[in-house]
């Protein structure tokens, strides 16, 4: 895993959108994957800000999302389609049919979870795929005692995720219970992952992922196995690592240096 500590969240995101930047000037067509929640917001922002000035162009990517609530219609406002199209799609240019996400109600979950993995097959696999993490150190939606060998598929959602992620639902709403998410085998086969989490209340979580056992108690730490993790922290969400000091040498204020 390579450990970058960014003094603040803005730099931390600005770096993901470097990394999203120079996968895609190396390779126009690259498949990504993509991520939801409220980390997101500033890389897309800044992706949105750089395209639009010129200054990169990300509209030939094909796109995988990691996850999406079961039964939000793609129209629904707290649907992870509508996000996605709001933030980056409509923006950058990109089309629906280069974008993916799992979208399925109660009757065909199962479907829509094996047409996702051929389909990410079919693509050549995932060049790039950004992270964020749960407090209870989830990926995607791959909640604690999730099988690390797990392909896409649903998923039960905690009380606590639920809880988290009510911010963005209305008091009348309900927040759904279950979700289809690629799994943690699914994910530890992409080329590349870039994960950020930024902000104290990751801190626990950041810290059992990078130097805790590796162990479906945090499914986030299966990425010990990734051939190839960034990991891109702020100041507070690295807080609680113990290693500091050798992340500090090896890549000291988040550079990139070293052989
Ligand atoms: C959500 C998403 C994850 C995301 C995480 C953190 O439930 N399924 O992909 O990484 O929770 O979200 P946030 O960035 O809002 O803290």
């Amino acid at each position: 895993m390579k450990i970058l500590i960014l003094p603040d969240a803005q730099s931390a995101s600005r770096r993901v959108a470097d990394a999203i930047t120079a996968q895609v000037a190396k390779k126009p067509d690259s498949v990504l994957g993509l991520a939801t929640g409220g980390t997101m917001e500033p890389v897309y922002t800044d992706l949105v800000r750089r395209a639009q000035s010129g200054g990169c162009d990300i509209s030939r990517v094909t796109t995988f999302n990691l996850d999406e609530y079961v039964g939000l219609a793609p129209g629904h406002p707290q649907s992870y389609r509508h996000f996605m199209t709001e933030r980056l799609f409509a923006p950058l240019g990109i089309r629906d049919e280069q974008t993916h996400l799992p979208t399925a109600d109660a009757g065909n979950c199962d479907q829509v979870a094996k047409d996702y993995e051929r389909a990410i097959n079919e693509a050549g696999g995932i060049d790039l795929q950004l992270l964020g993490i749960g407090h209870n150190g989830h990926i995607g939606f791959n909640e604690p005692t999730s099988s690390l060998a797990s392909r896409t598929r649903v998923k039960t959602l905690t009380e606590r995720t639920r809880e988290a992620n009510s911010r963005y639902f209305r008091e009348d709403e309900e927040i759904p219970r279950f979700a289809i998410t690629m799994g943690i085998g699914t994910i530890l086969d992409t080329a590349e992952v870039c994960l950020l989490a930024v902000g104290d209340a990751k801190a626990a979580a950041v810290a059992a992922m990078v130097e805790g056992p590796v162990s479906a108690r945090c499914p986030a730490s299966a990425l010990q196995f990734h051939r190839k993790a960034t990991i891109v922290l702020d100041e507070a969400a690295a807080s609680r690592l113990e290693l500091r000091d050798y992340y500090d040498t090896v890549h000291p204020g988040g550079a990139e240096t070293g052989l």
